[in-house]
């Protein structure tokens, strides 16, 4: 069975809350009930986690990825500076994509840039709480055809 970890960053417990013209109007409970239950028909097993806080979520990633099959993470505003995360996504051993709800290409400047996604073996953008059903199922298909040698 494949084990996948979600991260989500900071402010994304204010989902719901938060600009909803933006990020929709979805809590992060509901959003993680939505994505538990599309990972629960293809027999995946998700950790979930979310904090505010760069070293818990490092510590997540350090203490979590030999555990793992593999990783989906929104490092929220972090994606546009931290070196910190991007250093910790590229030395746990397991394939990373990263995720946002919104597209960060579409909005002011700064979102445009993500330092965090060149450590990721791709990034999905733009499509609300699918953008993480797409994560996992872009993993499951890699991981299988990773475990068939299939390229
Ligand atoms: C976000 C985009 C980031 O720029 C922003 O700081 C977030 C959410 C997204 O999912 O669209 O907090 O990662």
């Amino acid at each position: 069975m494949l084990k996948i970890g979600i991260i989500n960053g900071p402010n994304l417990n204010m989902l719901g809350k938060r600009d909803q013209k933006i990020y929709g109007n979805l809590t992060l409970e509901e959003m993680n009930c939505k994505i538990k239950s599309f990972a629960e028909t293809e027999g995946i097993e998700l950790v979930i986690m979310q904090s505010n806080f760069e070293g818990e979520i490092i510590e997540f990633i350090q203490q979590n990825s030999s555990k793992l099959n593999g990783l989906v993470i929104n490092p929220a505003a972090y994606t546009h500076y931290s070196y910190a995360i991007a250093d910790a996504l590229r030395d746990c051993s397991i394939p990373v994509i990263e995720v946002h709800l919104s597209n960060i290409f579409s909005r002011e400047d700064f979102r445009g840039k993500s330092v965090t996604a060149p450590a990721c073996i791709g990034q999905i953008a733009g499509f609300g709480c699918q953008s993480y059903i797409l994560a996992i199922h872009a993993l499951q298909d890699l991981l299988e055809k990773k475990s068939k040698n299939i390229k």
